[in-house]
C-alpha cells in the first residue's frame, strides 16, 4: 500500500486537539519554579515628564520583591545604542524605563515585581506619580500642516515609497469627461488577539535565559534580547510554540519582553509579565489616516488619471509607513499618475503592522473611488474592472508570475449570483430591509524571505524536520508537515516538525502571508539535498541492489528507496541508517528566492469580494447576510487551513468596516475604549455565509512549490466591497471606516 500525497488534502490542524483541550501552553502558562509577576504601571499623559515617582508605598507591601524604575533600573549597553529588530521603522526606538520622558499615553513607566500576580497588580496602584505634562496632538485632522515624506530605513525594502509621477496627471484629470474626486478617512484599530502579550523568562545561570514570549518571531526577539542586554545569542533562547493570534502585533518585540527579561536579569530569578487589555491599546495599531483619490476615465471607462494621496499617523519616534498609495497603480493602467505618501507624527505610540497593513487600506478607498466612477460612467462595477484589467504590472510594466484575477471575478460572480443585482441604488427591497450587492477587487505582495531547514532521516526511519518560524495560528505546522511528508513518500504520522524556536535554523519571523513560500520551500530544498545523501549512502551499502541506480531511477515511498522500474527492489530508510551506524543521516540547506530571475517579473496575489449586506429601512441597521471571495494565490496546499485563513480575513473585513474602531480622546490624548466591551469586534450574528474559492493558478516561476500565501489577501477586498454594498443598498456613500449605523440615518 502507497502512501497517498497529503499535498492538497484538507488536513486538520495538527495541534488542534491540544489547542481545544487547553494542553497547548502559551507564553504566560509555564510554571517554572520560584516564578516572580510583574505588572507594568502606565503613563496617565500622553506627553511630558516624569517629576517624581515615589515607589515607597509598594515596596513596603509584602510580597513585592522589587518595583522597576527610570530612576533605578540596572545600566544597560543598549540605552545608548539606536538598535531596534528586523521590523523597526526608521527613527529612535522606543526604550522602555529609559528616561523620564513620556511620549505616548499608556507608556510602561515602573515593572512592579511580587511574588504573585494580584500582590504586583495591587502595589501598581500605591505608586505615586508627578508629571509636567506638555501640549500634545493626537488627532490626524489638527496636524495635517505636519505632514511630512518618511526618514528612509531598513523597512523601506518592504514597504517602499510610492512610485515617481508618470505622464501629466493634472492635465489628464482636467480633460477627461469623467472623473470621481474624494477623500478616505479611517479611525485607529488596535490588535486584540485572544491571547494577552506575555513572556516567561527563565534565568538559566549567569547571561543564560530561557525566554517563552508571545512573538511571531522567536530569532527576531532572540537577536534583539542578545543586543540590548549585551548576552551571547546562544545563551538566549526564545520559544513560542503556540501563538494565540498576532496578525502583525508580534512581529516587533513588545515591551513586556524587555521587562520581563531586565527584572529577570536584575533579580537573577524567573519572571513573568503579562500584559492586561487595556495595556494591549498601547503596543501598536493600525494608524489612522487620511486619503485623496482623484480617478478619471474615457468615454469608454478605462482610466485615464489616477491621484492617490495618503496622510498616515506615525509617533513622533519613529517613521512607521505602509504602502497605500502605490497599489491602484498594480490593478489598473493609467498613463497619467501621481502617487504620494506622508507620515504625520502623532503623540501616539509607533503604529504597527495588522493583517494586510496598506493594502486594506489603500483597496478599500481605491475599489470604492472605482465604484464611484462606475455610477458616473453608467457601467457594471465589475464591467469597470474588466476594462481596465492589467495583463502586465502596470506600476512595473513587468509580466506577472501568474495573475487569474479574471477567473476570481468570473467565479466570485457567478457563485455570488451578481447578475441579478439591479443597479439602481436602493431599488431591491427585501421586507423591511434595502438589499444592496457590492464588490471589489484585492491585490497583495507574494513575499518570500530565506529560509533554513534542517531535515533528517532517524534510525527508526522517520523525518524529521527543523525551522524557527512560528505558527501564530495559521496553520503552518500542519502545512509543513504535509510538505516534508510529500517530499519523501511519508505519511504525516512519520514526520515531526519542530518549530516556534530560536535554537532552530533560521527563519523570518511570521508575517507577510510567506512563511509557506519561505520556509515550505526550504524544507523542498533540505529535501533534495537529504534525498541526495541518502541515496549516496544507500548505494555505498554492502551489496547494495541500488549500486547503480540514479537518482532518476528510484523513487522515495513508503519509508524506502526502491527501483521505478521494479518497486521490489528497495533498501529501507531504516537500513540506510542503521549502515550509517545508527546515526541519522542529516542535511540543513537554505531556500531563497529567485531573486534574479523574478526581477523581470511582478509576484501578487489576487483576489474578488462580492458582498450581499441588509439595511433596515428605518434603523439603518447594516448586516452583512452574505459574501463570496475568490483567491488566487497559486498552489493551495491544505484547502482546509487556508480556507479558514480567507474566512477568518473575511470576517476581519467586516469587523473593519463596520465594527472596529479605537477612539481617541483629543483633549486626554488617549484611547477611551480600551477594552472589549467598547472595542467592538464581530460576534457569531454578525457573521453569515461565508464562502471562499480557490481560482487555479498554476505557478511555475514564483518558487518550488508554485505557492503565494494566504494569510492577509481575504481581507484586502472585504471593506470596499462592503462600503460599496452599503452605498448599493442605500444611496448614500459613506466614505469613513468604521461605517456608523447612525451616518445612514436621514
Ligand atoms: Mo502580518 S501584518 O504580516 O503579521
Amino acid at each position: 500500500m502507497s502512501v497517498k500525497p497529503s499535498v492538497g488534502q484538507p488536513v486538520s490542524r495538527l495541534e488542534g486537539r491540544q489547542k481545544v483541550t487547553g494542553t497547548a501552553k502559551y507564553a504566560a502558562e509555564y510554571n517554572v519554579p520560584g516564578l516572580l509577576y510583574g505588572y507594568v504601571v502606565s503613563s496617565t499623559i500622553p506627553k511630558g515628564k516624569i517629576l517624581n515617582i515615589d515607589i515607597s508605598g509598594a515596596k513596603a507591601l509584602e510580597g513585592v520583591v522589587e518595583v522597576l524604575t527610570h530612576q533605578n533600573r540596572p545600566k544597560l549597553a543598549w540605552f545608548d545604542l539606536q538598535y531596534a529588530d528586523m521590523d523597526a521603522p526608521p527613527g529612535t526606538v522606543f526604550k522602555p524605563l529609559h528616561d523620564d520622558e513620556i511620549k505616548f499615553n499608556g507608556q510602561p513607566i515602573a515593572l512592579v515585581v511580587a511574588t504573585d500576580f494580584e500582590t504586583a497588580r495591587y502595589a501598581a496602584t500605591l505608586i505615586k506619580v508627578d508629571y509636567q505634562q506638555e501640549g500634545f496632538e493626537t488627532c490626524i485632522n489638527n496636524s495635517l500642516h505636519k505632514a511630512r515624506d518618511a526618514k528612509k530605513g531598513l523597512a523601506t525594502v518592504l514597504k517602499p515609497p510610492p512610485p515617481k509621477p508618470e505622464g501629466d496627471f493634472k492635465k489628464a484629470y482636467e480633460a477627461a469627461p469623467f472623473k470621481v474626486d474624494t477623500e478616505y478617512r479611517h479611525s485607529p484599530e488596535h490588535h486584540n488577539p485572544i491571547e494577552l502579550f506575555a513572556t516567561t523568562t527563565v534565568f538559566e545561570g549567569e547571561g543564560k535565559l530561557t525566554i517563552y514570549d508571545k512573538t511571531q518571531g522567536t530569532i527576531n526577539n532572540q537577536v534583539f534580547i542578545a543586543n540590548v542586554f549585551g548576552l551571547q545569542y546562544k545563551n538566549v533562547r526564545v520559544l513560542a510554540p503556540f501563538v494565540g493570534g498576532a496578525f502583525g502585533s508580534g512581529l516587533r518585540p513588545q515591551y513586556q519582553l524587555f521587562l520581563s527579561v531586565m527584572a529577570a536579569l536584575h533579580l537573577k530569578r524567573n519572571v513573568r509579565v503579562t500584559l492586561d487589555r487595556q495595556q494591549m491599546f498601547s503596543l501598536g495599531h493600525r494608524p489612522q489616516n487620511i486619503q485623496r483619490l482623484k480617478f478619471a476615465a474615457n468615454e469608454s471607462g478605462q482610466l485615464t488619471a489616477m491621484q492617490h494621496s495618503a496622510f498616515v499617523e506615525t509617533s513622533s519616534y519613529e517613521d512607521y509607513t505602509e504602502v497605500i498609495s502605490s497599489w491602484s497603480h498594480r490593478l489598473y493602467p493609467s498613463k497619467n499618475t501621481l502617487f504620494e505618501y506622508k507620515v504625520v507624527p502623532l503623540d501616539l505610540s509607533t503604529p504597527i503592522d495588522m493583517r494586510a497593513p496598506g493594502g486594506s487600506t489603500a483597496m478599500h478607498a481605491i475599489e470604492c473611488t472605482m465604484d464611484q466612477l462606475a455610477y458616473k460612467l453608467n457601467v457594471d462595477p465589475l464591467e469597470l474592472r474588466l476594462r481596465n484589467y492589467a495583463e502586465i504590472d502596470p506600476s512595473t510594466k513587468k509580466p506577472f508570475t501568474s495573475k487569474a484575477l479574471r477567473e476570481c471575478y468570473q467565479q466570485a460572480a457567478e457563485r455570488f449570483g451578481w447578475n441579478k443585482r439591479n443597479p439602481q441604488p436602493a431599488s431591491m427591497p427585501r421586507g423591511n430591509k434595502l438589499v444592496g450587492y457590492g464588490m471589489a477587487t484585492g491585490v497583495w505582495d507574494a513575499y518570500q524571505f530565506p529560509s533554513r531547514v534542517e531535515a533528517m532521516i532517524t534510525a527508526e526511519g522517520k523525518l524529521v524536520v527543523n525551522n524557527a518560524v512560528t505558527d501564530i495560528g495559521t496553520g503552518t505546522f500542519t502545512v509543513m508537515t504535509q510538505i516534508a511528508a510529500d517530499e519523501f513518500g511519508l505519511s504525516i504520522e512519520d514526520v515531526t516538525f519542530n518549530y516556534g524556536d530560536s535554537k532552530k535554523p533560521f527563519s523570518m519571523f511570521q508575517g507577510g502571508s510567506s512563511m509557506t513560500s519561505s520556509t515550505g520551500v526550504a524544507i523542498v530544498i533540505a529535501a533534495k539535498a537529504l534525498k541526495e545523501k541518502m541515496l549516496k549512502k544507500a548505494k555505498g551499502i554492502k551489496g547494495s541492489p541500488l549500486a547503480a541506480a540514479s537518482e532518476k531511477e528510484v523513487v522515495f515511498a513508503n519509508g524506502r528507496i526502491s527501483l521505478r522500474s521494479d518497486p521490489s527492489v528497495f533498501i529501507s530508510f531504516e537500513a540506510i541508517v542503521a549502515a550509517n551506524k545508527g546515526q541519522a543521516i542529516k542535511t540543513t540547506n537554505m531556500g531563497k528566492p529567485h531573486a534574479l530571475k523574478l526581477r523581470k517579473y511582478s509576484k501578487m496575489t489576487h483576489s474578488a469580494s462580492f458582498v450581499e449586506v441588509e439595511v433596515d429601512k428605518e434603523l439603518k441597521i447594516i448586516t452583512v447576510t452574505r459574501a463570496v471571495t475568490a483567491v488566487a494565490a497559486g498552489k493551495i496546499i491544505n484547502p482546509k487551513t487556508a480556507r479558514s485563513q480567507i474566512s477568518g480575513s473575511m470576517i476581519w473585513g467586516i469587523s473593519k468596516a463596520l465594527h472596529e474602531e479605537s477612539i481617541v480622546d483629543e483633549t486626554l490624548g488617549k484611547y477611551v475604549n480600551p477594552n472589549l466591551g467598547e472595542y467592538h469586534i464581530p460576534t457569531h450574528a454578525d457573521v453569515n455565509q461565508l464562502e471562499v474559492i480557490f481560482a487555479d493558478e498554476k505557478d511555475e516561476l514564483i518558487n518550488e512549490l508554485g505557492v503565494k500565501g494566504v494569510g492577509e489577501i481575504g481581507l484586502v477586498a472585504m471593506p470596499a466591497a462592503i462600503a460599496n454594498a452599503v452605498f448599493h443598498a442605500t444611496g448614500k456613500r459613506i466614505t469613513k471606516l468604521p461605517i456608523h449605523f447612525d451616518e445612514l440615518l436621514e
